[in-house]
């Protein structure tokens, strides 16, 4: 392809929102078990592209991690909750879309997924013991993203964005 023409970082900045972004409550990602603190930073950046919020347990190690890992000049969207298993019940009970990103029999592929249409909330697993057998229980959808390589699973935070975005209706 000749005559590629790359955007300078002041035509992006032109192009991207003017203002600082909002909570859009409509589609939340939620490492709800982080155990690596770099995988926190790349998923808000990645919900700052798609227009989602992040959704951590609150806890001082991860408010800091989140704060060192922030690229971002502008302030996101963190929703910080108290207990993993109580949030999603609730927000289940509320009416919100749950869907669970792991590697499961009958999960959907991530090609089939259809973009968010209502409230969302995308559940990820810790990154050595996935997403548990009781937050499982209470998801209305399990997405799963194929792999043809000999490793086992994605970084988390790779497997989130991938999702994100496919439910944000970006890809
Ligand atoms: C590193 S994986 C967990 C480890 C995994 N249980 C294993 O045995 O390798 C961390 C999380 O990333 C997500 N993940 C990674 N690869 C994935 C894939 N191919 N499809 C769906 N989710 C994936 C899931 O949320 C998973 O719980």
């Amino acid at each position: 392809m000749s005559g590629v023409w790359v955007r300078t970082r002041s035509e992006l900045r032109e192009q991207r929102r003017q203002r600082p972004h909002q909570c859009w409550d409509h589609l939340l990602a939620a490492p709800l078990w982080p155990k690596y603190e770099a995988n926190l930073g790349t998923l808000l950046r990645t919900c700052d592209a798609v227009g989602a919020c992040l959704v951590v347990p609150r806890r001082r190690w991860i408010d800091e991690a989140i704060a060192r890992g922030n690229t971002l000049r502008h302030p996101s969207c963190v929703h910080r909750v108290g207990d993993p298993f109580d949030w999603l019940r609730r927000q289940r009970a509320a009416g919100s879309a749950i869907v669970g990103v792991e590697l499961a029999d009958d999960a959907v592929r991530l090609a089939d997924l259809p973009a968010a249409r209502r409230r969302t909330v995308m559940v990820l697993g810790n990154e050595s013991d996935g997403v548990p057998y009781e937050a499982l229980s209470m998801v209305d959808t399990v997405v799963e993203i194929p792999m043809v390589g000999r490793g086992h699973s994605l970084n988390v935070a790779v497997a989130g964005s991938l999702v994100l975005y496919k439910l944000a209706g970006l890809l």
